[in-house]
């Protein structure tokens, strides 16, 4: 490797992956661990962390599967204790807990309370809850980290799908990916965020399963396929690695060029 390229490497970085055993969490956990990292898997269940830890050791990274739920605040302080005490630091934050959009689908104008704080809990709080206590260990270490969030091109489009409550905790979380940047700058964190149009995951298999949905979004993204999670690994690896040192605030579009038709 030359040392242009090093600075994509991740290696001697230990990266929390929340969402882990997810679709796009265990693609961005094994993509870190390929890159060097240590990593730390966490979700409410313990088989998917445990499988992903086991791919991760397969390519030569220590990985560590930890079960929180991550939008309880003692869970989320026990799981950074957990993380620093077994590896003695934490250099990346990635928060992939979220999504459920296909799942809660209501008129704007009828969108039930219930379903918008699921939604929120899911997405919103999942993303602040475990980030502040792994930013309070990387002040208190002084370690120059990194976070880097998961937010939708939902955040800066509109679906006709009965999409509010999720367009409107992706446009929260890419906002704060912009206030995260602005305040911890003097800490050396940078904080920035991808957002995914469609990316072929479990969670989404039914939607894509429409023919007329999937045809109605592949029709209005210009590289003419929804994503795959390779597509996904590489930007975060990217946004988490020193080849990024100056990059922060900045929301990142994985989407064939949806957002620029738009
Ligand atoms: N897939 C897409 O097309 C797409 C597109 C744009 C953006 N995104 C975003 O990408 C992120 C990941 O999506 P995905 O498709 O990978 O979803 P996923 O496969 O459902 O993964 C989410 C993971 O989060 C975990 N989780 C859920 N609630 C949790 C909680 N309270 N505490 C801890 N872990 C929890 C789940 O595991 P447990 O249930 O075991 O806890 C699951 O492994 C989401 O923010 C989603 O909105 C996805």
């Amino acid at each position: 490797m030359t040392d242009g390229l090093d600075r994509f490497s991740l290696a001697g970085r230990v990266a929390l992956v929340n969402g882990g055993g997810g679709g796009l969490g265990s693609a961005i956990a094994e993509a870190f661990a390929a890159a060097g990292a240590s990593v730390a898997v966490a979700g409410r269940s313990r088989e998917p962390l445990e499988a992903v830890a086991a791919r991760a050791r397969a390519v030569g990274s220590e990985a560590l599967a930890v079960t929180a739920d991550v939008t309880l605040e003692d869970d989320a302080e026990r799981l950074v204790g957990e993380v620093v005490e077994h590896f003695g630091r934490v250099d990346i934050v990635v928060n992939a807990v979220g999504g459920g959009a296909g799942k809660a689908l209501h008129a704007a104008h009828e969108y039930p309370r219930e379903a918008w704080d699921w939604i929120m809990e899911l997405n919103l709080r999942s993303t602040i809850v475990p980030t502040q206590p792994a930013v309070r260990a990387m002040i208190a270490a002084g370690t120059q980290g990194v976070v880097l969030n998961i937010s939708s091109v939902r955040a800066n489009l509109g679906i006709n799908a009965g999409y509010s409550a999720y367009v409107a905790a992706k446009g929260a979380i890419s906002a704060l990916t912009r206030q995260w940047a602005t305040e911890w700058a003097r800490y050396g964190i940078r904080c920035n965020a991808i957002m995914p149009t469609f990316v072929d995951t479990p969670q989404i298999a039914s939607l894509l399963a429409d023919p007329d949905f999937k045809a109605g979004i592949v029709g209005r993204i210009p590289l003419g396929r929804v994503g795959e999670t390779s597509d996904i690994a590489g930007p975060a690896i990217f946004l988490c690695s020193d080849a990024a040192a100056f990059i922060t605030g900045h929301v990142l579009a994985i989407d064939g060029g949806l957002t620029a038709t738009q």
